[in-house]
């Protein structure tokens, strides 16, 4: 499973970090070789007394032939400037000589990425057939809409049946708040892209993501909001064309403004979720959101309108809300105190509670909308199960 070359001063460190399943190689073309003898090999480290350059060119061509495969540099030592031009060759980290743990974690890292790339070792001469996932932009241009909580919600109404792939994106660079929402540590963010920006690749894709669980990963937003700003808006055209290849379901959460950014998402999207509250502030911002998005001509075919909290006792009906918005409405979420409560848990509603009024809204919504109106196979149980208390 894993490839050590020129690793002499350190082979048996390396046998008991990374198994046994371990193969060690005296130079590159050796690594080439033992790895065109087993498709299976998806890890080559690269120890110290290989030559920087020649590792690097090693590493560029592994992107190109087997993707999945990783390629783990160790120097004896690392700095700035190594380290970016590892990372743009394609390497997936680089270790301090002599950092046991560091190394165990890194490739710990690497072969749970590789088990990520959608690329079947078994099968690499074959072309990849290819594989367009769905784009969905929850929007609303007035803030507190819900667009976190029904991104994340949504995701995972789409990921609940364990049959498709989903990540979320979270879009809102400057006070992104899915990680916080989802108790994730953001250590790795879309702010990690940006040395691979104009060559992003599935694994360097699949490098910047945290996983929530299986089939559900979370590509976060940098922690301080200067970050964001560094972040180009090809990048994140770039990012999703990637991640539509990895995933069934790319949902992104957006900052509650029409920015480059956004519209970068939107133009790529292959449905926009369009959030309003029954509020007249927030049905005048999506009244402006629609006309623009037919200003910009997107089609009308692609569009949802979901009125979040739609049970609110404001004195307005959901044809009130037709009027104002001039649209029809695909989708009604209630309010329940249960949905601040799952955030302050961590886990969203569709997961902690799939019975619930707002679970099931949602989980309805994304059946009818996204997966080609299949009925949800668990609804009747949910229906059964009952829910005792509404918030
Ligand atoms: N259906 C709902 N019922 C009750 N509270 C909700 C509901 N949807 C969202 N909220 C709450 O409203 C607040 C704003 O939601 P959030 O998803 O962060 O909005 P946005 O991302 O549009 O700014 C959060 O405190 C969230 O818990
Ligand atoms: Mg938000």
């Amino acid at each position: 499973m894993t490839i050590l070359c020129q690793t002499a001063a350190w082979p048996a460190v390396g046998t008991s970090i990374v198994g046994e399943t371990v193969r060690a190689v005296d130079d590159l073309d050796a690594a080439l070789r033992a790895l065109s003898d087993d498709p299976a090999e998806y890890l080559v480290v690269v120890g110290p007394e290989a030559d920087t350059a020649e590792a690097l060119r090693f590493a560029a061509h592994l992107r190109l032939e087997r993707p999945a495969a990783g390629v783990i540099l160790v120097r004896d030592q690392v700095d700035v400037a190594l380290l970016t031009e590892a990372l743009r060759a394609g390497v997936r980290e680089v270790v301090t000589a002599g950092d046991t743990e560091a190394l165990t974690a890194a490739c710990d890292r690497s072969l749970a990425l590789s088990r990520q790339v959608h690329v079947d070792v078994r099968d690499t001469d074959e072309p990849e057939p290819e594989h367009e996932g769905k784009v969905v932009t929850v929007f609303a241009a007035k803030g507190g809409c819900g667009k976190t909580t029904i991104a994340i919600n949504l995701a995972a109404a789409l990921a609940a049946s364990e049959t498709h792939r989903v990540c979320v994106v979270d879009l809102d660079l400057s006070f992104g708040d899915v990680a916080i929402s989802v108790q994730l540590e953001p250590v790795r963010t879309i702010s990690d892209a940006l040395t691979m920006a104009g060559h992003l690749d599935t694994t360097g894709a699949a490098s910047l993501l945290t996983s929530y669980r299986p089939g559900l990963d979370m590509l976060l937003a940098p922690v301080t909001p200067g970050d964001g700003e560094k972040v180009p808006a090809a990048l994140v055209g770039e990012l999703l064309a990637v991640l539509r290849g990895m995933y069934d379901f790319v949902v992104v959460d957006t900052p509650a403004q029409f920015s480059e950014h956004v519209l970068t998402a939107m133009d790529v999207s292959d449905h926009l979720v369009l959030l309003t509250t029954p509020d007249t502030p927030a049905m005048k911002n999506l009244r402006i959101t629609l006309d623009m998005l037919d200003l910009l001509s997107y089609s009308r075919d692609i569009r949802s309108v979901v009125v979040n909290r739609s049970d609110s006792k404001v004195g307005l009906s959901g044809s009130d809300v037709e009027r104002v918005v001039r649209s029809p409405i695909n989708g009604n979420v209630p309010s329940s105190r249960h949905v601040p409560i799952s955030i302050n848990k961590g886990i969203p509603i569709v997961f902690g509670t799939p019975g619930h009024p707002v679970s099931q809204a949602i989980t309805r919504f994304a059946h009818e909308r996204l997966l080609g109106g299949a009925e949800p196979a668990r609804t009747k149980v949910y229906a059964r199960r009952g829910v005792r208390r509404r918030g």
